[in-house]
């Protein structure tokens, strides 16, 4: 590569912590729509869309005008919390389009990322209980501040760190494919955690809550069974704990109902939301019942909390998921991506697992013959990542996850077609073949 070239460039400036500029050693210079082109004219159809971010991919037209709309009219870029017509209008969107329950409660605007919501999350139901501890699940992704990361999964993330936020607990996910209690993960999981929740004698206090992604994405795409978020519902609301549902990622359309919530039967008490929301802007809150609301003024506070930007793009964003149907259109085509991927893999025995929910979809490669102590193959992050860099160079983009990074994600915008969606597929296929050593 040419010395000047961006990723040069950014490699002698940015930090070691650089994580996608590795993985996807691109240069992007434009984007429309469900594509990205670099600045040597290569397109790449993006299943990566700013992590979620971009729900009606790059540059929608009602979301630029948008944005154009509060430049041009004066609108102040950034007001605290003080009231705008733009941040009302925000409220109004989102409110129209939240869980049936959540519609009377109430909403607070916190710093832009979804781990400065999450720890919003976490503080208003420790307010709220007057309790401490949370119980979060392994192969959770929350974020990556202090308090954030301490309920997140990923172990290596962590441990260099010494004390994270105190009080965290970590269960079993009720995963299908790899999970401690073997094929039966699902119910053993639910009877686990109804028991840590509910028997004086689990080891664990009465939490303040209960944080949980309704499907799991970075820790692999792991959609949550119905099962176990009606016992989450259950006990949660039979010990005091808040159900703190984290859908920063499946928010807005992503899993084909316009909460993943609501397809786990979770009725949470707080919903945590970033990403789609703005529209592509930063921009997050979280919701809750109205009755929790113990907080004394100023109790949580930003600068940041909604620009002026995002909030009309988050607007235009939740107006247009819904006038177009995209929950629905999510559920169709990620359906049809799935039997895709499906029919590509065939009988490749490194082909462990293939799940998701709607437009989140994950496919988990496997190393045949090596198992671990369940009997399921062991993940294999390299075939992975040469997957991921083989479907780069078909042009589409994907990202990696979950244990040994061995998932291979897709998480298209909402807006992709049947046709795009095929062509990613075929990429996958192609790839995987590619790899047969
Ligand atoms: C479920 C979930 N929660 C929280 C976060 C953290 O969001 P952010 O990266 O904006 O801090 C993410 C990011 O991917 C996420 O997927």
């Amino acid at each position: 590569m040419a010395p000047s070239s961006l990723l040069d460039r950014q490699r002698h400036r940015e930090s070691s912590a650089r994580s996608y500029a590795r993985r996807l050693p691109v240069e992007l210079v434009h984007g429309a729509g469900t594509t990205v082109r670099d600045r040597h004219g290569n397109t790449y159809l993006d299943c990566l869309a700013g992590a979620g971010a971009l729900a009606l991919g790059h540059h929608h037209p009602v979301v630029d005008e948008a944005i154009r709309r509060v430049l041009d009219d004066g609108t102040p870029l950034s007001t605290l919390d003080l009231p705008t017509p733009v941040r009302d209008r925000f409220i109004d969107a989102l409110f129209d389009v939240l869980p049936e329950h959540l519609r009377q409660g109430r909403i607070l605007f916190c710093g832009p990322t979804g781990a400065d919501a999450v720890e919003a999350a976490v503080k208003f139901a420790r307010t709220a209980t007057a309790r401490s501890g949370v119980l979060a699940f392994g192969g959770a992704y929350h974020g990556m501040t202090q308090a954030t990361l301490a309920l997140t999964g990923r172990r290596s993330a962590k441990e260099p760190l010494g004390p994270l936020l105190a009080d965290v607990h970590h269960l079993p996910f009720p995963t299908t494919y790899r999970s401690p209690f073997g094929s039966d993960g699902g119910s053993s999981a639910t009877r686990l955690v109804e028991w840590a929740l509910t028997d004086d004698h689990s080891g664990i206090p009465a939490p303040a809550a209960v944080i949980v992604e309704p499907v799991q994405g970075e820790g692999g795409v792991n959609p949550m069974p119905t099962s176990f978020g009606a016992a989450l519902r259950r006990t949660t609301r039979s010990t005091g704990a808040m159900l703190i549902a984290d859908e920063v990622q499946t928010g807005l359309g992503r899993t084909g109902a316009l909460w993943a919530s609501t397809h786990a039967g979770l009725e949470p008490d707080v919903m945590v939301l970033s990403k789609a929301i703005g529209g592509g802007l930063p921009l997050a809150v979280i919701v809750h019942r109205d009755h929790h609301d113990s907080w004394k003024p100023g109790a949580h506070a930003g600068t940041f909390r909604g620009s002026a930007p995002a909030l009309a793009a988050g607007a235009a964003t939740i107006r247009e998921v819904v006038r177009a149907g995209l929950a629905e259109h999510a559920a169709e085509v990620g359906d049809r991506m799935l039997k895709g991927l499906e029919s590509v893999s065939g009988d490749d025995p490194r082909v462990g697992d293939i799940r998701g929910r709607g437009l989140m979809l994950g496919v988990e490669l496997v190393a045949p013959g090596r198992h671990d102590s369940t009997g399921v193959p062991v993940p294999d992050g390299q075939l992975a990542a040469t997957v991921q860099r083989e479907m780069l160079s078909r042009g589409v983009i994907v990202e990696v996850g979950g244990t040994d990074d061995a998932v291979v994600r897709f998480l298209p915008p909402l807006i992709i077609t049947a046709d795009e969606a095929d062509q990613v597929v075929d990429a996958f296929g192609a790839a995987l073949r590619a790899t047969i050593r």
